[in-house]
Parts: C-alpha cells; structure tokens; sequence
C-alpha cells in the first residue's frame, strides 16, 4: 500500500517537473519577458481557488482543456484563475463583448485556440493578445471591426489560422499593414474572405485583393487610374454565395460547418478544406451540381436532408474521398443516377428514408452499389413506386427481379465476379487516393447493368 502511494507520488512529480521547467522564464528575454513575468506571477500567485462562474463549462478532451463559454451573455473575459486548469481552447462565441483591452488574455498563456465569433467586438487594443504566444487559432469573424492594426498580431507568432469576415472593414490607411500582411503569401489561411464595407468604392472588395500600395496615398482627383479598387486577381465569381459567410464555422471538437435552415437553393462556394461536418440541412436545394463540395475534401459527414433535392449531377460528390456519413433523407429523389457515389470509397453510413424511391430500372445501380460497398450500413431505401411494389424494400424489388429474369446463369456468374471484384477494390483502397480523374479506370465499373 505504502509502495504504491510512494511510487505514485514520485510519478506525479516526474509529471510536475517538465512543466515547471517550462514556466521558469526564459534567459535574455529582456524587458517584455520580464513584464510576462510580472503578469504571470501576480495571476498565479493567489492560486487557482476560484470556481467557474456557474455558466461556463470546463472539459478535457483527448488531454486538452476546454473552456466553454458560448452563448453566456458575458461581456467580458473572465480572469484566467477562474479555471481550474489551465485552458488550452476557450469557446467565448456568441457574447457580448465590445472591446478587448490590453493584456486582456494575461493568464491565458496556454491558449492554442480562441474563438470570439459572433460578439459585438469594434475595438481590439494594440496589447489585446499580448501573452498568446502559443495560439495558433484566432477567431473574429462576426463582430463590428472596422479597423485592426498588424500591431494586435505582433503578440501571436504561431498565428496560422485568424478569421475576420463578416466586420464592417473600413479600407483606409489604418487598414494598410494588416492587409499586406494578410497578402503575403504563406498566410493563406489568414483573413480570407473578409471584405471591405466603406469606403464606398472598395466596398465588397476582398482585404486579399486589395492594392495595398494605393490606401496610404492621398487620393488624387485629376486621376482615376490608381484605385485601389481594382482587384489584383480576378474578382470571385458572382450569384454564389460564400460557405464562409452564409454558414457558421466552428472549430471543436472538429471542424464543422452549420449551414441549415438559410434557404439556400445551392450548395454555397468556397467550404474551406479543413471543415469536417457540414450540415446543410432544411433548405431549398433542388439539384446538386456537378462539383458542389469541390475542394472540401476533408469532409466526413455531410447532411443534406430536409431539401427538395430530386436530381444528383454524376460528378456532385466528386472528391468527397473521405466522407464516412451522408444524410440524404427526407427529399424528393426517385433514383441516384450512375456514377454519383463513385468517390465515396470510405462511407460508412447512408440515410435514404423520406425519398419517393422508384422500383424500376433506374434503382438498379444504387443497389449494385450497395453490394459492392458492404461496410455501408444504410436506411430507408423502400419502393415508393410503382403500385406493385410500394413498401417493398428496393434490395429485394431487385433481388426478385434478377430472379424473373431469364438470363439467370449469366448473373450468377456476374455475381461471383463483383464478390472478386469487391475484395480487389478493398486493397486498391488501402493505397490509393489521388482524386479521381487521375485515377485508371478500375475494374469493377465492367459490372453489367442490363
Ligand atoms: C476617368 O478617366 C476617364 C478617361 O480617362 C474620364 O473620361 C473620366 O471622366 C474619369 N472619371 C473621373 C471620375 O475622373
Ligand atoms: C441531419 O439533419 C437532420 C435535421 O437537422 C437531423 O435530424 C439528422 O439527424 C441529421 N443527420 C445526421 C446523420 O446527423
């Protein structure tokens, strides 16, 4: 008994040695580490007794702390010693903060993540961030800023991923060295989408796309050449909307897209290749085009149910080489035409209830690919019509249909094959996944359908 107590003391301190190493302040870090110090000290030095106010929630999930804040009414950061550990990932989306003052995040040191979306920020301090060495997310799209110095993200040199869209931008010579910092190429994950709101001739106009070089200059009246409106690429295309702003992105536990209940008719642009889930849920979307998630080849889970979707382009899920749950139910299809589910090698999951599923030739293919695709578990796939078949399950319609048909010997021999086929797909699986147009044609696609 007392062993075990000793052993499990010494462990613990093991554990406990390699952190206070890290905190102890770095040599020659001159005067700002030095004020870190400070900081960090007086925060630390009364301890973590504090409980959390009743609203936030705190969780470790696979050894990161999360503090959830979201949606809470809270109109300031709370203190850091609040929390009984250190916070990795603070969720504050969906409050009421206004401004975030120097040395706001003091204490929060550990932080990887921020996610202040959707609150009433219009003014960031120069010294807000001050501390947030460690963050390499920071989230502040759907605020009020008009205007944010390079200053601000002096403080965050592991800043990979900073969202800013949807603030009223003004695009004056405040703005220039944010926006040329958002330009330089390898901080393609940085600002992107945000537009200009005023003045009125760069409204609309991407910070990504604007000449820097022209904000600063005093604007010269007998010359219209050097506007900085004009776009240093070719503009974006028009009538689609941005994923990025029409849906809400969150970022944990993963990253997830909502994008339902806004009356979309199409699939919006632009969802960024990192999102994981995507729900586009109770809209108005008819026809799924061809190429619809071009780009979010991260997908995994992608809800389309509750549309009015009658018609499936061949190449709408192409590229999706990673989706594991599709959610088709409760739309208008009669079928899923040839070659729409051909990228999908990993799925795992398919809803089809709420679809008027048609008994007749054009069913076929799904259920071939359902042989096919063994590991995908999958529902509500009924007849719905013609008369004789309604409630039928559409496996056994076509089950019985082999069986009517004269041919019999033949299929059975085609069957033998797909059970071949099926396991060669599996092992090319295992190896290959560059995007299908790059891809040779594959075996299986011989299956007869007639
Ligand atoms: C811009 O330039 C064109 C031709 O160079 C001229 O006709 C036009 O009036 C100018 N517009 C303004 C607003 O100065
Ligand atoms: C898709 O969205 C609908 C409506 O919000 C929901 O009921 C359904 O459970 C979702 N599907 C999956 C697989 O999560």
């Amino acid at each position: 008994m007392r062993v075990t107590a000793s052993l499990l003391f010494a462990s613990l301190l093991l554990l406990l040695l390699p952190s206070i190493e890290m905190r102890r302040p770095g040599k020659g870090r001159g005067l700002k580490g030095a004020r870190h110090k400070l900081a960090r000290d007086r925060v630390r030095g009364v301890g973590r007794h504090g409980r959390s106010p009743p609203s936030c929630s705190e969780s470790v999930e696979a050894g990161d702390v999360f503090v959830d804040c979201q949606g809470r009414r809270l109109n300031a950061i709370p203190d850091s010693k609040t929390w009984s550990q250190e916070p990795k990932h603070l969720l504050f989306a969906r409050n009421r903060i206004k401004v975030l003052r120097n040395g706001a995040f003091l204490g929060y040191e550990g932080l990887t993540s921020l996610d202040l979306q959707q609150n009433q920020i219009s003014l960031v301090e120069e010294g807000a961030f001050e501390g947030l060495t460690q963050l390499t997310t920071l989230l502040l799209q759907h605020n009020q800023l008009g205007t944010l110095s390079e200053e601000a993200l002096i403080p965050i040199p592991n800043l990979r991923y900073l969202r800013l869209y949807d603030n009223p931008w003004i695009c004056l010579c405040g703005m220039e060295s944010l926006i040329r910092t958002l330009q330089v190429p390898s901080n393609r994950h940085i600002g992107n989408y945000a537009k200009c709101a005023e003045p009125t001739r760069l409204k609309n106009i991407r910070l990504k796309q604007i000449n820097p070089e022209l904000l600063c200059q005093e604007p010269d009246p007998t010359s219209n050449q050097t506007d900085p409106a004009k776009p240093l690429e070719p503009s974006s295309i028009r009538g689609k909307s941005d994923a990025t702003v029409v849906c809400h992105t969150y970022l944990f536990p993963e990253v997830r897209m909502d994008c339902s209940n806004r009356g979309l008719t199409e699939v919006p642009a632009g969802i960024p290749e990192d999102v994981v889930h995507v729900d586009l849920s109770h809209n108005e979307i008819r026809h799924l085009k061809a190429k619809s998630f071009n780009g979010a080849r991260s997908l995994r889970m992608l809800n389309l149910s509750h549309n009015r979707m009658e018609h499936l382009d061949t190449g709408s899920m192409s590229g999706l080489l990673h989706l594991r749950e599709l959610d088709l139910s409760d739309n208008g299809l009669h079928f899923i035409q040839h070659g729409v589910l051909e990228d999908l090698y990993f799925l795992s999951k398919l809803r089809l209830g709420g679809n008027p599923w048609m008994c007749d030739y054009s069913i076929h293919y799904m259920v071939y690919w359902l042989r096919l695709h063994p590991a995908v578990r999958h529902s509500g796939l009924q007849c719905h019509a013609p008369l004789q078949h309604v409630g039928e399950s559409v496996e056994e319609y076509v089950h019985s249909y082999n069986r009517g048909c004269p041919k019999d010997r033949l299929h059975n021999r085609v069957n033998e094959d797909q059970t071949n086929t099926a396991q060669e797909l599996q092992a090319e699986l295992e190896e290959e996944l560059e995007p299908s147009h790059l891809r040779k044609p594959k075996k299986y696609e011989i299956i007869r359908l007639s």
